[in-house]
């Protein structure tokens, strides 16, 4: 089942989503050779907490921790611990947040010190297919029209889209209906409702689009090795474009 949002739902999920946009920016300017992802998931949990938010992953099908630290290879849900960041890594940062028992979620790819041009674009081409894939986020439009068109920038650029992990509805649950995938064909899938609300977010890999799960349970990780972006927003759609309420 999918539901639309009520006007006040949607302002506590606008409020979530401030609080998570604030969250990406302090980690942004936290990011520095030498500090562990561990560091940085508390400053995110102090972070929401002093917000009046409440961390949306931590205890959410086991998940230990606040934020999502995925290094390098690392596609999503790494673990925060010990491990230093280094020139060089990109890292990318999911986090969510909960207001009156609603959710917004949104990630971000960031670069450690100086990072190859390789990285920089697939970081440029990760955010750019969002953008892409939105366009089309517009109430009478169908789902698979986002997906079609996030896989085609990403594509045309050489990079590939993950299969195994998709976006989602979110809202009171922090996953709902519809999946959201990243590939598809244009004009199929369910028809998009004014204020439904759905987390898209584009995984690109540099090399193949396969991914594997390392034995902790969580980490996804490329495999063949290659780095791997992630970028998301929390949207809400809307008759004309969609509202991106965690930018
Ligand atoms: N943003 C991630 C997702 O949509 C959230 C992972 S939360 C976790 O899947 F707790 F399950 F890791
Ligand atoms: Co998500």
């Amino acid at each position: 089942m999918i539901n639309v949002k009520s006007e006040a739902e949607i302002l506590s999920m606008k409020r979530a989503g401030k609080i998570v946009s604030e969250v990406l920016k302090l980690i942004k300017e936290n990011i520095k050779e030498g500090i562990t992802t561990k560091e940085l998931d508390q400053l995110a949990e102090d972070y929401i907490i002093k917000s009046g938010g409440i961390p949306s992953f931590k205890g959410l099908y086991g998940y230990p921790a606040t934020i999502c630290a995925s290094i390098n290879d690392e596609v999503v849900h790494g673990i925060p611990g010990l491990r230093k960041l280094r020139d060089g890594d990109i890292i990318s940062i999911d986090v969510g947040a909960c207001v009156d028992g609603l959710h917004a979620d949104a990630a971000r790819t960031f670069a450690v010190g100086k990072i190859s041009p390789l990285a920089e674009q697939l970081i440029k081409v990760t955010e750019k297919s969002f953008f892409e894939g939105i366009k089309y986020a517009v109430a009478g439009r169908r789902l698979g029209d986002i997906s079609y068109n996030i896989q085609k920038y990403v594509e045309s650029r050489g990079f590939s889209v993950v299969r195994d992990l998709v976006g989602h509805g979110i809202g009171r649950k922090f996953h709902e209906s519809p999946q959201v995938p990243n590939f598809g064909k244009a004009g199929v899938g369910i028809r998009l409702i004014k204020n439904m609300t759905l987390a898209v977010e584009p995984m690109v890999n540099v090399g193949r689009y396969e991914v594997y799960q390392e034995s902790d349970g969580w980490t996804f990780k490329t495999l063949d090795g290659s780095l791997s972006a992630h970028y998301e927003n929390t949207i809400v759609i809307k008759d004309g474009q969609p509202e991106i309420i965690t930018l």
